[in-house]
């Protein structure tokens, strides 16, 4: 149950406001501009958890390499705005994108794909932004609307932590979303904040394409053990209890650590790993899920 009243899109022209359950969600209607940079986009999918650091840059980057590898043709917009990750874990801190009149060109990634992150933007990568909640929105739009993404069978999203505003406008201003995907780690709290990820989402009337629990098991590399270091079962409880999709569980693996920090992406860097199978599993799904042959 949601008890915020969202006014944010006040901000925008052609503005109706929608209540359900005591809650407003509104429904701003989505710029010509936005609608035309990606009108070539034939999927859009967007990562989202509610809490932070739970994995979703990682998951929607190796996401998006598993869908190249699998020989559609993908791309990365990461909105994160207060901490873009994207150009870090695909080794291409400090590229800068190439402008062509008002409009922005994607960054080329490793196995064709294109990437576009707000971390561009910025002149160094430990800058950071602190806007103000309008300006941040606008921003938004103006970012979504510049940037002229091309042909592609497939977009990730890769989303800040949280259900804030800033949330709520990305998800109002990405036309023809396919689906959301819920990423959280095993433990309560994190699976707390998924809840309320999965019901801003489910109030927003997108729909959403399961859950993938990362941070799972953790195989220890001198005895062999497993451990439940987040602990276990709250995550599937959830995806019971909203109706969702268990897409799968990723391991808690140093490996993506390690490969993450160096910029590799895992799925292209460890390909016969257990966690890149993981993650071709779960493209295969999505691709099914999206209508992606
Ligand atoms: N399955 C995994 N096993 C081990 N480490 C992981 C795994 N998934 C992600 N990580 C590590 O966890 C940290 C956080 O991951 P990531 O940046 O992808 O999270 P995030 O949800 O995007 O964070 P934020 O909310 O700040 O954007 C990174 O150091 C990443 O390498
Ligand atoms: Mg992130």
């Amino acid at each position: 149950m949601f008890h915020r009243l969202y006014i944010s899109a006040s901000l925008y022209q052609g503005v109706f406001a929608e209540e359900t359950e005591g809650i407003i969600v509104s429904k701003p209607a989505i710029p010509d501009e936005i609608k035309s940079a990606m009108i070539d986009v034939k999927h859009k999918i967007v990562i989202l958890s509610g809490k932070g650091g739970v994995g979703k840059t990682t998951i929607a980057t190796n996401i998006a390499m598993a869908f190249a590898k699998a020989g559609h043709s993908s791309g990365i917009l990461d909105v994160d705005i207060y901490g873009p990750n994207v150009p870090k874990l695909l080794g291409l801190e400090g590229q800068h994108p190439e402008i062509d009149g008002e409009f922005i060109r994607p960054v080329p990634g490793p196995l064709n794909t294109k990437i576009m992150s707000m971390g561009f933007l910025l002149r160094h990568s430990d800058d950071a932004i602190a806007w103000r909640g309008p300006i941040v929105a606008k921003a938004i739009m103006q970012f979504l609307g510049n940037v002229r993404w091309g042909e592609l069978d497939v977009l990730l999203v890769d989303l800040p932590p949280g259900t804030g505003d800033e949330i709520l406008s990305i998800l109002q201003m990405i036309p023809d979303i396919d689906g959301v995907v819920i990423v959280t780690t095993p433990q309560e709290v994190a699976v707390l904040d998924a809840r309320r990820a999965i019901q801003l989402v489910q109030k927003m009337n997108v729909p959403l394409l399961g859950l993938i629990e990362n941070m799972g098991k953790f195989v220890c590399p001198s005895c062999g053990e497993s451990h439940m270091l987040f602990g276990e079962g709250a995550a599937l409880k959830a995806t019971q209890e909203f109706g969702l999709d268990h897409l799968g569980t990723l391991p808690l693996d140093p490996n993506i650590i390690a490969l993450s920090d160096r910029g590799t992406p895992f799925v292209v860097e460890a390909p016969e790993s257990q966690s890149s199978m993981k993650f071709l599993e779960i493209v295969k799904q999505l691709s099914l899920k999206i209508g992606l042959s």
